[in-house]
């Protein structure tokens, strides 16, 4: 096949892409979403300073502008993210007693997951739990400070009652090198999750790499969380300078792992990155493809 999406779903893969509500009017954007990605993440408008900017009430405006552009182009929607530290709206870090932050954080996961129930695919119920460096701990948050570690546990108990039919996933950063600390804590969460039938489905790497690419043990690390019986996948992939063969690495190391069930970049352009000024994605500032989305192309088994 001669994209992306198209390619991927040769071996039952998705290939998607973080998607900008605002930009969906920008014709060469528009284009290159539509001809080769079938998946979306929204990139920020499902998150709850987006969704939940003061309590009990919701704006799923622009998050629904996303939904109904991928629904009605026959692309799945990956719902990014119901419970995270970071775009927290004030109203939230503040609270100060553990029964109202539960049921607020409960009604936030429930309502959204009701709104978009039959449309969104799998959810990032949490993500970036975990701590940067040694510890394999997870990190201060209203969440962990006020609930305890039983907070990820009670996230995703919830999003099963909301919409049993979604696959759940915890989601996470720097969790790539199979060694890492970070990576071991994350990786205990989801083998004790299993073992005691916590409902997850799903682990999300999020594979915000440096030009060298992907660490020699991905691929490990990837089959590694497989063999606990979750799907992986790569969920917020982008390279500084995008080398060929830093993406071939990253793609190769999904395909060859069969519970690796879909990629997703970060962005469509370099200039619709977070990190532009390292140009790390598919497509230039002009919507042309780069070097990089041959590789990748190449090495989802296309031509
Ligand atoms: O929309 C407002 C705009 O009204 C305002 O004028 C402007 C001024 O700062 O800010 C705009 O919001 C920005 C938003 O992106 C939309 O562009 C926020 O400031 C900015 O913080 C936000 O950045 C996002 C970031 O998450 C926030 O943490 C990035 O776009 C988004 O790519 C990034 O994505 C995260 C994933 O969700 C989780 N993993 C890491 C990844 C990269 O940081």
């Amino acid at each position: 096949a001669s994209t992306l999406g198209a390619q991927a779903a040769q071996s039952g893969r998705y290939f998607g892409a973080a998607v900008a509500a605002g930009k969906l009017g920008d014709g060469t954007y528009s284009t290159i979403l539509n001809r080769e990605f079938n998946m979306v993440t929204p990139e920020n408008e499902m998150k709850w300073d987006t969704t939940e900017r003061s309590r009990g009430s919701f704006n799923f405006g622009p998050a629904d502008q996303i939904v109904n552009h991928a629904t009605s182009h026959g692309q799945r929607v990956r719902g990014h993210t119901l419970v995270w530290h970071s775009q927290l709206p004030s109203w939230v870090s503040s609270i100060g007693d553990a029964n109202t932050l539960r049921d607020v954080m409960n009604n936030h996961i429930t309502t959204q997951m009701a709104h978009y129930k039959g449309k969104v695919y799998a959810w990032d119920v949490v993500n970036e739990a975990f701590a940067d460096g040694g510890s394999g701990q997870h990190r201060p948050s209203v969440f962990q400070n006020l609930l305890g570690d039983g907070f990820i546990e009670q996230a995703f108990r919830t999003a099963r009652s909301a919409d049993p039919a979604a696959k759940l996933c915890y989601n996470d950063y720097n969790i790539e090198n199979w060694s890492d600390a970070k990576t071991q804590g994350v990786y205990r969460m989801v083998r004790d999750f299993m073992s005691r039938g916590v409902p997850i489905d799903c682990v999300g790497f999020q594979a915000h790499f440096g030009t060298g690419g992907p660490p020699a043990s991905f691929q490990t690390t990837l089959s590694s969380f497989a063999a606990l019986g979750v799907d992986v996948q790569i969920t917020e992939l982008d390279i500084a300078q995008a080398p060929s063969t830093a993406y071939a690495n990253t793609v190769r190391a999904c395909m060859n792992v069969s519970r690796c069930t879909g990629i997703t970049v970060w962005g469509i352009r370099d200039t619709d990155s977070w990190r532009a000024g390292e140009k790390p994605l598919l497509f230039d500032g002009s919507g042309n493809k780069k070097a990089a989305y041959n590789a990748a192309l190449t090495a989802l088994g296309g031509t």
